[in-house]
């Protein structure tokens, strides 16, 4: 059995919606496939490598046939992945992997699982990896469409272009979110105001997209979010540059994920950029399916 599971952008809110603040979440047409077969022992084949179960290479696919075994066990299975999401961008191929083998098990194991049920598997692998976690990518990738994070409101899903640009560097959540609790845990006085600004950031995001496309306005929140993740401390240098690149072109970017390298998106008129290692996604409804 196949199935698949779509990339995510933060458009606003990332980190903060660690500590329950608001987050602007869509889910975006790059998807990942998990091919799925019944096996007498477990192999696992991806662009990382040709493994067994292994959770130093595969930590993700392993987790979630270990969780799944939880429930249905098994002897053996093996998973083939293919993926059109950049590995650790910052655009949730951890929990497209995850979530598109959870449902591609579900189906060729029989197990009748939910979307729901589905989500929270995923949600636990997230825990069982990275230790900590929002759980909005495992959310993102399995029901698709635009979301206001944390209460999980549907918002209306919107045709626009998304401009990525890769640094190439890679952005290890964990790191990320480990780094910023370090900070919190020290200056709680100052970093607190600071993602009660983002909470603001978001809302008056989510705002702007419900009345049009006012694109000045979610410029300057733009500019805003960066600033605070700057802030915060999960820019690099390569983020800076290609943003002050993308600036000097009259384009407002910010980083999107957990940061440290990843990506960097606009939105707006980027249509006809010429820019190196960047690509344009939108907006995607669909979230995990079964591919036939
Ligand atoms: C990672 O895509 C986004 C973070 O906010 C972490 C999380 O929400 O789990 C940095």
């Amino acid at each position: 059995m196949k199935a698949s599971a779509p990339a995510k952008i933060i458009l606003f809110g990332e980190h903060a919606v660690v500590y329950r603040k608001h987050a602007l979440v869509t889910a975006v047409n790059l998807r990942c496939f998990a091919d799925v077969k019944r096996s007498s022992d477990f192999k696992i084949i991806s662009p990382l490598g040709i493994t067994k179960l292994d959770f130093e290479t595969h930590p993700w696919i392993s987790y979630a046939i270990k969780n799944f075994s939880n429930i249905k066990p098994i002897n053996g299975v093996e998973v083939r992945i293919e993926s059109q999401i950049p590995i650790a961008s910052g655009l949730g191929s951890s929990a497209a992997v995850t979530v598109s083998v959870l449902k591609a098990l579900d189906a060729e194991f029989e197990t009748g699982l939910s979307n729901d049920d589905i989500c929270e598997i995923a949600r636990k692998v997230e825990i069982d990896v990275q230790g900590a976690g929002s759980g909005t990518d495992p959310f993102i990738s399995t029901f698709g469409g635009m979301w206001l994070i944390p209460e999980r409101k549907k918002l209306n899903c919107k045709d626009f272009n998304i401009l990525v640009v890769d640094t190439k560097e890679k952005s290890i959540t964990s790191e990320m979110v480990k780094k910023v609790a370090e900070l919190r845990n020290k200056y709680p006085e100052i970093i607190d105001p600071i993602f009660d600004a983002i909470d603001g950031i978001s809302l008056r995001a989510m705002e702007v997209f419900d009345t049009g496309f006012d694109w000045k306005k979610l410029a300057d929140l733009i500019f805003l979010n960066q600033c605070l993740l700057r802030a915060i401390g999960v820019s690099s240098s390569k983020i800076e540059k290609i943003i002050e690149m993308l600036s000097e072109k009259g384009i407002t970017a910010k980083l999107t994920g957990a940061g440290g390298g990843g990506c960097v998106i606009a939105i707006g008129d980027v249509e006809d950029l010429k820019i190196d290692n960047s690509f344009i996604v939108k907006p995607e409804k669909e979230g995990v399916r079964i591919e036939e």
